[in-house]
């Protein structure tokens, strides 16, 4: 989920359930391999190796978050967290949470030898929400007090970061099935779990296997790929500049193999593994929409649009982003018809939601990143994606068993 900070859309996530993870280290077998880095044998002794995180599916209808298992404090006490590429910051339920965190896990900082109090309440308005709910002026929102303790993700330990304890939260966070979100933006940020893997001689790099329900094996990979998760190699898009988001140039957008004027032109997409479908400008999703069918139209005054949910399972649409590869290669990134349907409107259940909200920044999530294998570098400051052939596999098997 992206953090929303005045205009510029911030990402950030989501917030947790059940205890997922125990951390597979990596077997001696390579199977996970980390991408442009030397690591100096006389560290590597002492460096921490990659790790997996199996990741389960808030799935409602239709794939809304990945969450996996953490811990924090000392003993460890269990979390889950949406692993959050449009943030940086760790946070979770505290003990100070009241009735608005009753179906979550919260911490209790006086049965951890390693907490620190730091003091202080912040709050924090997220740009996206959970899930494909429209944000409505505040409705996600997060109160906080600020502390530090040790943190384990896939059985890496990150000593003394900062963890927000969520102390108060928006009614829309109750349902989610994970605790907390973690960040992994694309810097190395000081406090940050992943910043602290880093210094300890991880490779700066992380991979997600964001997979449809009906297909599972989700995983985090810190670290590395996991190459027993995709065939042939990563294709990877290098990544410019960044104000504090993973994103990548695209110089257009094609609606099933066409274009048009507003859809051929540059702009900068926000990767987000903590949004579940796309986010895009208006001109650009009513330009789309026009190309798919006349009968998508907007649905109430947040950015969804719908269609009657009789008439979306026959239309095509696919939409290709088209990128350049570090090859110099023009390179697309799909996202198939199946996607277009997010479900039907909880206040109006026969129209069923598409899958691009119209905002004012242009954002790529889950209905796109569950086609790929994909391994962010921030290191080479780049994304590599490699087709999730391990989907099309097991689709075809679904789609024959369809009623
Ligand atoms: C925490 O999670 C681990 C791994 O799933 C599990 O083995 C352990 O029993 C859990 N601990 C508690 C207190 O729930
Ligand atoms: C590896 O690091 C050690 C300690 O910093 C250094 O002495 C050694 O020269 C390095 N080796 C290589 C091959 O860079
Ligand atoms: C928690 O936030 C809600 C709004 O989401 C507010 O109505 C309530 O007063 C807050 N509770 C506390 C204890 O601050
Ligand atoms: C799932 O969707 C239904 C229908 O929209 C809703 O009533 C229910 O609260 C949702 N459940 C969760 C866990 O989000
Ligand atoms: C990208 O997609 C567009 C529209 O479907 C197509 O015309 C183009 O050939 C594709 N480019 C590549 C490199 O696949
Ligand atoms: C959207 O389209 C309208 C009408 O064509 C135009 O005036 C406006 O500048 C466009 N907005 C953007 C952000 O391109
Ligand atoms: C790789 O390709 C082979 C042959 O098509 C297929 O059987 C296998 O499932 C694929 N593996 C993955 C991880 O996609």
């Amino acid at each position: 989920m992206l953090p929303f900070v005045t205009l510029a859309v911030v990402l950030s996530t989501l917030k947790g359930i059940f205890a997922v993870s125990s951390a597979t280290i990596a077997p001696a077998k390579v199977v996970l391999q980390s991408w442009g880095v030397e690591v100096n044998s006389s560290l590597r002794r002492r460096a921490l190796g990659p790790a997996n995180v199996p990741l389960k599916d808030y799935f409602n209808g239709t794939d809304l978050q990945w969450f996996g298992g953490i811990t924090v404090g000392t003993p460890p006490q269990n979390f889950t967290v949406v692993f959050d590429s449009g943030s940086f910051t760790l946070e979770i339920p505290s003990t100070q949470c009241g009735a608005s965190c009753s179906n979550q896990r919260k911490f209790d900082p006086s049965k951890s030898s390693t907490f620190v109090n730091v003091g202080g309440t912040t709050t924090k308005t997220f740009g996206t929400g959970v899930g494909v709910d429209p944000v409505q002026g505040n409705n996600w929102q997060l109160t906080f007090s600020c502390a530090r303790d040790t943190v384990s993700v896939g059985g890496l330990v990150a000593p003394g970061v900062n963890v927000l304890l969520i102390t108060n939260q928006t009614s829309t966070f109750s349902p989610d099935p994970f605790d907390g979100i973690m960040g992994l933006g694309p810097a190395l940020q000081s406090g940050t779990v992943f910043n602290s893997l880093v210094s300890q001689g991880l490779p700066a790099q992380f991979s997600l296997f964001l997979t449809p329900n009906s297909v599972g094996q989700a995983e985090l990979t810190l670290g590395a790929a996991d190459t027993t998760k995709f065939n042939g190699s990563l294709t990877f898009i290098s990544q410019p500049s960044s104000d504090g988001n993973w994103e990548l140039p695209s110089s257009g957008i094609s609606v099933n193999g066409k274009t048009t004027t507003t859809l051929k032109k540059s702009r900068t997409i926000i990767f987000d593994s903590g949004t579940s479908s796309l986010t895009l400008d208006a001109n650009t999703t009513k330009a789309i929409y026009a190309m798919i069918s006349p009968n998508i139209q907007p649905h109430g005054n947040f950015g969804a649009w719908g269609i009657p949910c009789s008439q979306i399972a026959s239309l095509p649409a696919q939409l290709d982003f088209t990128f350049t590869s570090q090859s110099g290669q023009p390179f697309n990134l799909t996202v198939p018809s199946r996607e277009l349907n997010v479900g039907p409107f909880r206040d109006a259940p026969t129209i069923c939601q598409t899958f691009i909200k119209s905002l004012d920044v242009d954002i790529i999530g889950g209905s796109l990143l569950k086609h790929y294998y994909n391994l962010w570098d921030v290191s080479g400051s780049r994304i590599g994606f490699a087709k999730n052939g391990m989907f099309l596999m097991l689709l075809s098997s679904v789609v024959s068993n369809l009623p």
